[in-house]
């Protein structure tokens, strides 16, 4: 039986063969994608280098070698490769974990295919069961908490060492639990016109096209 982890590494090695030479890649944010980056290491002398979706994996890209380009010093990308909270069966995903949606979704916006990798738990009928991430202006924050209610969702803002957490875009995040999101395209443009809203973390808008779901009898590739 493989672990968590070990089915994070063996996505994060499958998505190489989306990685196309010569060619700059979308990468994401979080610990499946970390197996990404680590993986993307042994091709890096064939790529240009990737833009990436958060300081973090900034981080990671440049301490292993792979340049990192600003979203807007190039062009439409081939390929976006990130993970997911939840993924639906039809590629809609809840996302945001690790507090990195908005970037994420900018640069799966900037991509012609997103590449989703995660492992067999995250697959769900319905969004909903993830706490939902909303990364918001500080000051709408008790009235986005109301609409959240009035939608049936608990809104609780993210702390980090007993502060608001700061996302890399200076802002804040509410996780909100009890929604049960069966139009995601619907919700995340009603969600997303709400002042204050930076960016809700669901990904219908920018779905998926593939997702490497890591299970015990290997990796499945789901195609939407
Ligand atoms: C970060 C994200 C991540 O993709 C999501 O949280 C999944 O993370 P992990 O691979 O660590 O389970 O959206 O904002």
């Amino acid at each position: 039986m493989l672990s968590q982890d070990e089915l994070k590494t063996l996505v994060g090695q499958a998505a190489l063969q989306y990685v196309i030479p010569g060619e700059i890649v979308g990468v994401g944010t979080g610990s499946t994608v970390n197996k990404f980056i680590d993986a993307l290491a042994t091709m890096k002398d064939r790529i240009p280098g990737a833009v990436s979706s958060s300081e973090a994996s900034t981080q990671r890209l440049q301490a292993l070698g792979i340049q990192v380009f600003d979203a807007n010093e190039v062009g439409e990308l081939s390929v976006y490769i990130d993970g997911a909270d939840e993924i639906d069966g039809r590629g809609h995903m809840i996302k945001g974990g690790g507090a990195a949606l908005t970037r994420e979704k900018i640069v799966a916006a900037q991509s012609r295919r997103f590449i989703c990798i995660a492992d067999e738990s995250k697959r769900v009928e319905v969004l909903g069961r993830f706490p939902l991430p909303v990364e918001v202006i500080p000051m709408a924050t008790q009235r986005l908490v109301r609409q959240f209610e009035a939608l049936g969702g608990q809104a609780r803002i993210r702390l980090k060492d007993g502060q608001p957490l700061v996302t890399d875009n200076g802002q804040h995040i509410l996780d909100v639990t009890g929604l049960q999101i069966h139009e995601p395209l619907a919700f995340e443009s009603e969600v997303n016109q709400w002042p204050g809203v930076v960016t809700v973390g669901v990904f219908a808008h920018q779905r998926a096209q593939v997702c490497l779901l890591g299970t015990a009898s290997g990796v499945q590739t789901l195609r939407y």
